[in-house]
């Protein structure tokens, strides 16, 4: 698949998975269509049941051909999958890792950024104090799946989980994220520098992974002068997204700690029902998948209680990456408008919207 840039007709796999995944997908979906129309052009939709429902049906989250059905959408927008009351977590989430991993996804952008309008739980932090971008490795590191477990459930029971950190991998992620640094110019031109990336790291403790995955960082930083170094430990680095969130620009972590940053990230904008992300396979060869990072919340289920504002940035950053920017920038600016006005709110944010309502919101205000 190739980049889109006189391409006018766009075809999306829906997976809208469990929980309240059917009905942020929906709202979230409908605005990609319509502001994607707003231009000219035009998005398709095919959805697919699969999830845990699926699974108690045919003992599996997906078909074993889904991979290659999926194969021939330009993007795949994905909802939130798992709900442990019918299937265990470590089964479920199959789903999410066989396509990030399947479709060489190796790069995990999620944007952490305050709205206006949204009330951040630090205090006295304004919507230009939090703007950065974490960029997680998403096909290996902690999550490659290499171990087992050896007597299983006896008294000498031994679980080993192998941690993989391949050069390539290493590599291509670190790239990504300095070229984005450069790209964001978040600093530009200060000090010479016009962007920062900031090695989340471990190395520590983790003498031989987290070592490794420093010297990468410091290879690929050398290719990009114009860009700041920077390197904080996973831990100090948490105390530093509460302490002073407004000095972080772009950061790139391994698959565990990105996965466990980006949550609190989420907080810091304001709660997950704002966080969005990205699973992007760069080079274009397989689809990229978008999804908002909360989970399935299946307790809020069908009751249209949630926030769909994830949901919707997700659809944006699909819009995006199809090369459908005017469609996206439209999309940005319904979304901050709405918030800004802070009249149709859900729950979280102290209002008494519904998610459609929100949705609707969004909708009407794409121009
Ligand atoms: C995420 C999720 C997943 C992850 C889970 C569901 C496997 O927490 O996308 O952040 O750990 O990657
Ligand atoms: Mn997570």
């Amino acid at each position: 698949m190739k980049k889109a840039e006189s391409k006018t007709e766009f075809k999306v796999a829906v997976i809208p998975g469990d929980g309240v995944g059917a009905e942020i997908s929906k709202e979230a979906m409908k605005i990609a269509r319509r502001s994607v129309e707003k231009t000219g052009k035009r998005i398709s939709a095919d959805w697919f049941d699969w999830g845990c429902d699926y699974y108690l049906k045919h003992s599996a989250m997906m078909p074993g051909d889904a991979l290659s059905m999926l194969s021939t959408y330009d993007a795949i927008y994905l909802g939130c999958v798992g709900d442990a009351a019918k299937v265990p977590d470590y089964i479920s989430l199959s789903l999410l890792l066989s396509i990030r991993k399947g479709f060489d996804q190796y790069v995990n952008l999620r944007p952490v950024c305050l709205y206006e309008g949204v009330r951040c739980p630090l205090r006295d932090i304004p919507p230009e104090g939090i703007d950065f971008v974490v960029i997680r490795e998403n096909v290996e590191g902690e999550y490659a799946q290499i171990g087992g477990r050896f007597k299983p459930h006896t008294t000498d029971e031994i679980a080993i989980q192998t941690s993989v950190f391949t050069r390539k991998g290493t590599e291509r992620v670190m790239r990504y994220a300095f070229q984005l640094a450069q790209d964001r110019r978040k600093l530009k031109g200060a000090d010479g520098f016009v962007g920062m990336v900031t090695n989340c790291s471990k190395s520590n403790a983790l003498n031989y992974s987290m070592v490794f995955w420093d010297e990468v960082y410091k290879l690929v930083a050398a290719e990009y002068p114009q860009v700041k170094q920077d390197f904080a430990l996973v831990d100090a680095l948490s105390m530093w997204f509460i302490k002073n969130p407004g000095y972080f620009d772009v950061v790139v972590a391994s698959n565990l700690f990105g996965d466990i940053i980006t949550d609190l990230g989420a907080m810091i904008q304001g709660g997950m029902g704002f966080a969005a992300g990205a699973n992007v396979n760069p080079e274009r060869t397989f689809p990229s998948m978008f999804e908002p990072i909360h989970g399935s919340a299946p307790k809020y289920a069908g009751k249209a209680i949630v926030n769909p504002i994830a949901a919707i940035e997700a659809g944006r950053m699909m819009l995006d990456h199809l090369g459908l920017a005017q469609a996206a920038t439209m999309v940005g600016r319904a979304v901050r408008s709405v918030l800004a006005e802070g009249k149709v709110l859900t729950k979280d944010m102290g209002g008494t919207a519904r998610t459609d309502q929100v949705g609707q919101a969004v909708f009407d205000r794409l121009e």
